[in-house]
């Protein structure tokens, strides 16, 4: 008897990914992939029907629907080829008895050099700098920097992203204290955790997020947060938009509270990111606040965005896909609560 060819369906798969989905499939004869550069939504599920399992990544909502209509061909296999499940609801998971598996870790070098990167723009202010080349403005005064190993670098979670991005810090020389619920016994050792984030908002001179988005962690950079923290602080978030109260952050901003941000992640990012934008409107006052100010550099959630990384997430979602199909089971299942 003919062995049965499994069939993956992979959404929202960009130019880039292309070759690594290519290179899979010649590893995989047995297995058919067929790929769809749209994302996986409510108009796009029916394409889904006869497969065995779905890969996908994107910021928009995986919608209820969307689950419903799946578990409805009698798809319950759902990999997706990044790290954060908040996009999805737990309850439909639940109701539609799917199993959802994410790459937990794809390249965390990239997330953290890109924060760091972002960071050393910021003291060195290169926007500003940019825009008066811009103006054919070529002084320097009065935009004066800061130095990296003159900070004290607040780091909130220290989990893989976060890990690297300490050892990058004190390669800089910079003085590193560190909040997570959860000690790493290394970095306890080494002295760094503060017991509480008051601690750690009255010590930095950076506050860098490298934690998921929970309920409890929205919003966690909110007015009471930015009262307690230095003032001139710089604020990084290379993690979730919504840990940030968008509207807080402006109002420290123009105050002096807060010296500058860099923002690879936003509230309402899916309205703006991903998108060419040139020419249209957008119902998004506080990007557009955000985004006009020198020392507030908005990326469009790239840091994740390197050869690795990518090539990790496209071969990695297939393979868990596969084993689920195959087995049932994958060693990154997502366990939802
Ligand atoms: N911008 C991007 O392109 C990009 C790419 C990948 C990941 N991310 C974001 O980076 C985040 C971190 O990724 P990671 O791989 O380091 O995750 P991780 O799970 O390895 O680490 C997260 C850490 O946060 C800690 N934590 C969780 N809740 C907390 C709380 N309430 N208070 C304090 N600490 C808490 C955990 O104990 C853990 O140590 C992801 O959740 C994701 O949102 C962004």
């Amino acid at each position: 008897m003919e062995a049965k060819v499994m069939k993956i369906i992979a959404y929202g798969i960009r130019e880039d990914e292309k070759p690594y989905v290519a290179e899979w499939q010649e590893q995989h004869p047995d297995v058919q992939v067929k790929i769809v550069e749209e994302l996986l939504l409510d108009s796009t599920v029916d394409q889904a029907e006869g497969f065995d399992g779905v890969v996908a990544y994107q910021q928009a909502p995986y919608t209820d629907n969307v689950l419903k209509t799946l578990a409805g061909y009698g798809i319950h296999y759902l990999s997706l080829r990044n790290v954060g499940v908040d996009n999805l609801n737990p309850v439909a998971v639940k109701e539609n008895d799917f199993k959802i598996t994410n790459v937990p870790v794809y390249s965390p070098a990239a997330i953290a050099e890109f924060s760091v990167t972002q960071l050393m723009n910021l003291l060195r202010r290169t926007k500003e700098y940019f825009r008066k080349f811009d103006r054919r403005d070529y002084r320097w005064a009065p935009e004066i920097s800061q130095e990296l190993n003159q900070q004290v670098v607040g780091v909130i979670g220290t989990g893989h992203i976060g890990q690297v991005a300490i050892d990058i810090y004190k390669g800089f020389g910079a003085k590193v204290i560190a909040y997570d619920k959860f000690h790493n016994p290394e970095l306890e050792k080494e002295g760094l955790y503060v017991d509480s984030l008051d601690e750690l908002f009255a010590q930095a001179t950076v506050v860098t997020l490298h934690i998921p988005l929970f309920p409890e962690t929205e919003n966690m950079l909110n007015k009471e947060a930015f009262d307690k923290m230095n003032d001139g602080v710089f604020i990084v978030n290379a993690s979730r938009g919504p840990l940030i109260d968008e509207k807080a952050l402006i109002d420290a901003l123009d105050s002096g509270k807060v010296a500058g941000a860099a923002l690879d992640v936003l509230v309402d990012e899916t309205k703006v990111f991903n998108h060419n934008m040139a020419g249209k409107n957008m119902d998004y006052p506080e990007f557009w606040n955000l985004e006009s100010r020198g020392n507030v550099l908005i990326s469009p959630h790239t840091a994740f965005y390197t050869n690795v990384a990518v090539e990790n997430m496209v071969k990695q979602s297939l393979d868990a896909n596969l084993s689920l199909i195959q087995t049932g089971a994958s060693d990154h299942e997502v366990k939802f609560n």
